[in-house]
């Protein structure tokens, strides 16, 4: 008995350890308790999942509950050396959403971070603070983290990375071969989550892996 509680306490002790691995206490955390803007709520999940009544069935959008932004184009990055052909994520309405538009749900600055479409039953109204953060009094985002309605000077987003692309640019690793490049896939298009995990911000700002001499870029790109 003995002998089990310890080994319990191993593992809640292990659990612990983990605990810099979750959205909680992170700038995604927007829980009464969490570091910058919060709120009435004392849920952190909410503020994008929900376990019912989520918007409408979508294998790309996991029981999603932040209101979608209702902008009808970003535009797309182009240039004379790139060889994807990225979509336009704008005029996304519920169910056809793209995972890059849940990310700009909150980041284009349009739609506040506390709007839901099935908000916490325990509170009322969910009410705001900015705290010094950069999201303001009404729950709007501002300064670096609001992406804005343009997306045709970011990394491109929402197009097909296959082993016909890594041929057609010839500086790219085939992801066919390369399960560290396949990874970072999204029903095989690179997405916002390609190089973000908004659950996890170890390797601040919410990347999917440490950036030092630029991993993170060279697990895609041969430079
Ligand atoms: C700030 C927004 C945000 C918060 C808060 C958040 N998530 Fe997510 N979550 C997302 C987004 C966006 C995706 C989709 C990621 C993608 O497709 O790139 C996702 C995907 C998921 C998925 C499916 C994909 C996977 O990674 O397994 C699960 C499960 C999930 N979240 C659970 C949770 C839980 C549990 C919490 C609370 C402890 C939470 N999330 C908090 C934004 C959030
Ligand atoms: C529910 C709203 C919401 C959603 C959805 C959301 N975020 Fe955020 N995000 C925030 C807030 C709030 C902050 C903190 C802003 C601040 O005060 O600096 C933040 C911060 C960030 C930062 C750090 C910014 C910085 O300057 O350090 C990154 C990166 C980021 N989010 C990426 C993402 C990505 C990628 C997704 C989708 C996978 C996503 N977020 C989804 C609300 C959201
Ligand atoms: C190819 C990889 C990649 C993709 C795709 C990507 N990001 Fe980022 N993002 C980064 C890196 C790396 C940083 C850190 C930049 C820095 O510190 O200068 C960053 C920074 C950010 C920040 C912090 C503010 C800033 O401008 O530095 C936000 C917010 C953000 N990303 C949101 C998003 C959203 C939303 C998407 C999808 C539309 C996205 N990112 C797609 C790699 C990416
Ligand atoms: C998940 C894989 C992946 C990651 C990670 C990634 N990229 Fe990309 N990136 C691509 C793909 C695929 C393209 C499209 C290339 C093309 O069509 O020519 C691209 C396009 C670009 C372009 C535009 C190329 C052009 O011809 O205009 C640049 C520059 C770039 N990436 C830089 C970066 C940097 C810097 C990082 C790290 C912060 C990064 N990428 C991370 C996959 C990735």
């Amino acid at each position: 008995m003995k002998k089990g509680l310890i080994i319990a306490a191993a593992i809640i002790a292990t659990a612990g350890m983990a605990s810099a691995q979750t959205v909680v206490g992170t700038d995604h955390d927007l829980s009464s308790s969490g570091p910058g803007a919060t709120t009435n709520v004392n849920r952190v999940c909410v503020f994008c999942h929900t376990p019912h009544q989520a918007t409408a069935a979508n294998g790309q959008d996991p029981l999603w509950n932040h209101t979608l932004s209702s902008q009808a184009s970003y535009g797309v990055y182009s240039s004379t050396t790139l060889n994807a052909t990225p979509v336009d994520i704008g005029g996304a309405t519920v169910g056809t959403a793209a995972p890059s538009n849940l990310c700009m749900s909150c980041h284009d600055g349009s739609v506040a971070v506390h709007s839901l479409y099935n908000p916490p039953n325990e509170v009322g109204t969910i009410t705001i603070s900015s705290n010094g953060s950069n999201v303001n009094a009404t729950g709007f985002m501002t300064g670096t983290p609001n992406v804005g309605i343009d997306l045709t000077d970011d990394h491109p987003v929402n197009f097909t990375y296959d082993t016909a692309l890594a041929v057609a640019d010839g500086g790219l690793v085939d992801p066919a071969s390369s399960p560290a490049a396949a990874a970072l896939l999204n029903g095989g298009m690179v997405q916002c989550g390609s190089c973000h995990d908004p659950h996890n911000d170890t390797n601040s700002p919410f990347l999917v892996m440490a950036n030092t001499n630029s991993a993170l870029c060279t697990t895609c790109h041969i430079k």
